[in-house]
């Protein structure tokens, strides 16, 4: 089994890309990437990639996105329920660990650890903690529960950084941390319900 450090030094070239890919996870739509299972040094990682997108798109959405996206997990690193990330392939993708598990959803209920929606608080307040207000957890693709029923957080696309005790994390993240408390009450909510 390779550990995260030697998979992170075998980052795939743009080139090695196409080869190494074993599945596409997700087909991007015209504003989103291609979400690519990747295989290296016997392990996988997760590739988020612009570049089928045309290019006047992935020079600019793209660009940005992948930009943004990246300082999101780059500020959350060590995050227990954030995938590691890799790095940055080029201007257009980058690669982090692979994660698997199921997407949040009511069908769950009763099938998760009665403490889920705990971990799920728990992991959301450590986030906020490093300065990151997610926007986009309501969405079930962003919230999967792994195999020992543990929450991982995904897709940081929409997510505002700021510098953790700084004033603006003072003043405009608690405003922003309420969009994800609300999302955090509505899978509470769904995963109380039992069948
Ligand atoms: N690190 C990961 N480990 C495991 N699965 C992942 C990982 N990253 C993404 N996926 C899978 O790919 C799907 C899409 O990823 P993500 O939400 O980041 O892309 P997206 O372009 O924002 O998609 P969407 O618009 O549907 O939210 C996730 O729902 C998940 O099933
Ligand atoms: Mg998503």
């Amino acid at each position: 089994m390779s550990t995260a450090m030697e998979i992170e030094s075998r980052l795939p070239t743009r080139e090695m890309l196409a080869m190494r890919t074993r599945s596409r996870l997700q087909r991007g739509g015209l504003r989103s990437p291609d979400v690519l299972l990747v295989e290296m040094a016997g392990a996988f990682m997760v590739v988020k990639d612009f570049q089928p997108r045309p290019f006047w798109l992935r020079h600019t959405l793209g660009r940005w996105l992948i930009r943004r996206e990246l300082r999101a997990y780059r500020a959350l690193a060590g995050h227990p329920s954030v995938p590691h990330l890799f790095g940055r392939i080029d201007a257009f993708a980058f690669a982090m660990e692979y994660r698997p598990g199921v997407r949040i959803a009511r069908s769950l209920a009763g099938r998760v650890p009665d403490d889920l929606p705990e971990a799920l608080e728990k992991a959301v307040a450590a986030m906020h903690d490093r300065g990151v207000a997610h926007l986009d957890l309501r969405h079930r693709s962003n919230v999967l529960v792994d195999r020992d029923g543990a929450p991982v957080l995904l897709d940081f696309a929409s997510a505002v950084c700021f510098r953790p005790g700084g004033l603006l994390a003072r003043w405009l993240l608690p405003r922003f941390a309420r969009m994800d408390l609300r999302a955090l009450s509505k899978w509470r909510d769904r995963l109380l319900v039992r069948a």
